[in-house]
């Protein structure tokens, strides 16, 4: 992908339901649509996006830095994000991260070198009640174990 111009139409079409001086609101949707694009939100689009809406530099950042589905580099083909908030490690979270990095041989941050796949952590995914849980790029996958993993890794592994 080549810098956010292709995409500048797409957005002029959601401009049209924001009132005149609320631009600032398209950054969420903009951001998405580009990490969708890329991949990951590279320096260059910031700095497109922030001279397209009219915004601070900081409001990007501060958007970038609260929200975790965005992304500054690229990842791994499958983003393996494990919940290790209160309900999934006392669900076992811990030792799922453990035997996915055996698994994988990365740890938490780190991608494997034929880039297939990005192990992270994550805070609370709102799966609580199906602890412990994982989302692999969108799709959550509940009540894990070491088997449950194993079955989910062979069939993206194919
Ligand atoms: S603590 Fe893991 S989904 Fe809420």
């Amino acid at each position: 992908m080549n810098g956010i111009q292709h995409l500048i139409p797409e957005f002029e079409r959601w401009k049209q339901r924001y009132p005149a001086g609320f631009e600032g609101s398209l950054t969420i949707p903009c951001l998405r649509r580009i990490q969708e694009e890329r991949g990951y939100i590279a320096d260059s689009d910031i700095e497109e996006l922030v001279a397209y809406l009219g915004v601070s530099r900081i409001q990007v950042d501060e958007v970038l830095g609260f929200y975790t589905m965005f992304t500054r580099e690229p990842l791994g083909h499958y983003h393996l994000q494990v919940c290790h908030n209160v309900s999934c490690s006392l669900r076992g979270a811990d030792g799922l991260v453990r035997y996915l990095c055996g698994r994988l041989g990365i740890k938490p941050g780190e991608t494997t070198p034929d880039g297939k796949f990005t192990l992270s952590t994550a805070e609370c995914l709102a799966s609580c009640g199906t602890a412990p849980m994982m989302m692999v790029n969108e799709t959550y996958h509940e009540d894990l174990t070491p088997a449950k993993v194993d079955a989910l890794l062979e069939g993206l592994i194919k």
